[in-house]
């Protein structure tokens, strides 16, 4: 070995042993000054080339550069571990790690599904198939099938969007019963949950846009008692097993006889006086329903004398304003998750 590589193998190990043992970056920058600044050891070495004979000269000083760089390299790892001590130093300082983590937050169903989902479970239990149709529709489906020639003034209630003369955005979900009962011979039994859109002013009780929930079913000899029947079972699986449910005569184009329908007050149970949620009558009224009229059976081309049916439509909203006890049914859309995820 020449006496200059005996000279940069020490200068190395030396090097090395001093990088390593530096605690900070004051100490570290003192041996980069040591051996590679203006007056180092690296500089020393440098000079004496000189005063070796000129062919041995280039390769002396590569052999010197290899060196210096190899010992910057050793340098920069040591200056990155020096830093990060300091910030982990900084970070046990500056973060409390006995705190409680923070969970994830877990998304939930929103309660107007929840009940959309839980009705239809019952339903399907039941036998009933579940659909869904178009939020746009003619007028046809919309009123003129359902027994509502256009001028009845029952379309009062219902003329809202309209996107053309003849096409708006349905204000109910009662198409599907003419959707369904056009498309199939009896027996049916469908449930048709969906989006409706009516011109009604918002307030505590009313939005634009809301859900429904319609019900059909027709085959031979079904009367008022089966509509009972499903209703109430529907409530009670819903808002609880104690739950009965009240037919109040109503009038509705595509029904006869119909019916607002009323479940007890799941709050106060028809005993309080001053209960908000049902004003102290003990009802909450879920929707409309009734068998469905001769009309609309002949409409789609079923024969009244052979089969019968009954129908209901339910707001959901309405339904899971009962259930979870609110008092405003803006709460559905206002996007709030620290109170939608207390409702499920
Ligand atoms: N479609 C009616 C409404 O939105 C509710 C309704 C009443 C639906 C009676 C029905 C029914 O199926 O039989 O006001």
């Amino acid at each position: 070995m020449s006496e200059l590589a005996a000279k940069l193998a020490d200068l190395r190990t030396r090097f090395s042993t001093d990088v390593n043992a530096a605690p900070d970056e004051e100490a570290l920058d003192g041996v980069r000054v040591a051996f590679l600044g203006r007056s180092g050891e690296v500089t020393g070495l440098r000079r004496g080339i000189g005063q070796l004979p000129p062919g041995e000269r280039p390769g002396a000083g590569k052999e010197i550069n290899d060196v210096v760089e190899a010992m910057e390299g050793e340098l920069a790892i040591a200056q990155s571990r020096i830093e990060n001590r300091v910030f982990e130093a900084d970070l046990a300082t500056q973060i409390d790690i006995t705190f409680p983590a923070i969970a994830p937050v877990a998304g939930s169903l929103h309660p107007v599904r929840n009940v959309i989902r839980q009705a239809g479970a019952y339903f399907r239990r039941h036998g009933f198939a579940i659909v869904t149709g178009p939020e746009i529709e003619p007028d046809y489906y919309t009123f003129d099938a359902l027994n509502i020639p256009s001028t009845h003034p029952a379309r009062e209630g219902f003329d809202s969007f309209f996107i053309t003369d003849t096409l708006l955005l349905r204000p109910h979900t009662s198409p599907m019963q003419i959707r369904t009962m056009q498309a199939h011979k009896p027996p049916v039994a469908i449930v048709a949950p969906g989006k409706c859109y009516r011109r009604d002013a918002v307030d505590a009780r009313h939005l634009f846009q809301f859900n429904q929930i319609e019900g059909l079913l027709v085959a031979e000899g079904i009367h008022f008692g089966h509509l009972k029947g499903m209703l109430t079972g529907l409530c009670r699986e819903l808002l609880g097993p104690d739950q009965r449910v009240r037919f109040r005569p109503s009038f509705f184009p595509f029904t006869e006889p119909s019916a607002e329908v009323d479940t007890t007050c799941p709050k106060c149970k028809g005993h309080s006086d001053a209960c908000n949620m049902c004003g102290g009558s003990g009802w909450i009224e879920l929707g409309g329903a009734g068998m469905v009229h001769p009309n609309v059976l002949r409409e789609v081309g079923y024969d009244p004398d052979e089969v019968s049916g009954w129908a209901f439509g339910f707001g959901v909203e309405r339904f899971a304003l009962t259930r979870f006890e609110i008092d405003d049914i803006r709460r559905f859309i206002d996007s709030d998750p620290d109170f939608l995820e207390q409702l499920s």
